[in-house]
């Protein structure tokens, strides 16, 4: 059985995310979408809000499962016996970190190997932290991430306004 891990930070899940997730569930037999639980990095959401959104988003794949996990993605995978970690490209940018990223774990943990799917085009300027951007100005997100994630945005964001 071909385990695959789609970690990442999720802060929110965006439609470039579930294209990948769509893409991701294709290969694998079973496909984990891993949500780094990590208290210093500062996230809008918490970890059970963007758990919550992704089982939303992805609700219609069998094969698909939602975790958080702590700590090494390395110890992570040996645990789920997973030996393939997903993550998407979406242009020459991100390719020096992801690089440096996928070769720190296959250092780590010799078995593993990163497969990088390209972002599709369509979504190749999205990200997480642009759309958090524009729906803290209470501009319209609903190209961006599903319905329910736009309704959190709102929600968290008009918690701050007096
Ligand atoms: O969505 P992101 O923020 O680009 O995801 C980054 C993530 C979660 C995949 C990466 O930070 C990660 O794997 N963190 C766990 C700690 C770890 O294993 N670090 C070693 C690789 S540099």
């Amino acid at each position: 059985m071909k385990i695959c891990i789609y970690p990442g930070s999720f802060d929110p899940i965006t439609y470039g995310h579930i294209d990948i997730i769509n893409r991701a569930s294709q290969i694998a037999d079973k496909l984990i979408v891993a949500v780094l639980d990590n208290r210093e990095k500062k996230s809008l959401f918490t970890v059970d809000e963007k758990l919550d959104m992704i089982r939303d988003a992805v609700k219609d794949y069998d094969n698909v499962e939602i975790e958080s996990f702590e700590g090494l993605l390395v110890d992570y995978a040996k645990k789920k016996n997973a030996k393939i970690v997903i993550r998407g490209l979406r242009a020459v940018t991100d390719f020096e970190y992801e690089l440096q990223m996928a070769q720190i774990n296959r250092e780590l943990y010799h078995e593993i190997d990163t497969m990088f799917l390209l972002t599709n085009l369509k979504y190749s300027y999205l990200s997480s932290s642009a759309v958090k951007q524009v729906a803290s100005y209470n501009g319209d997100v609903s190209k961006f991430v599903t319905p329910y994630v736009a309704d959190m945005l709102k929600k968290k964001y008009n918690k701050y306004v007096v």
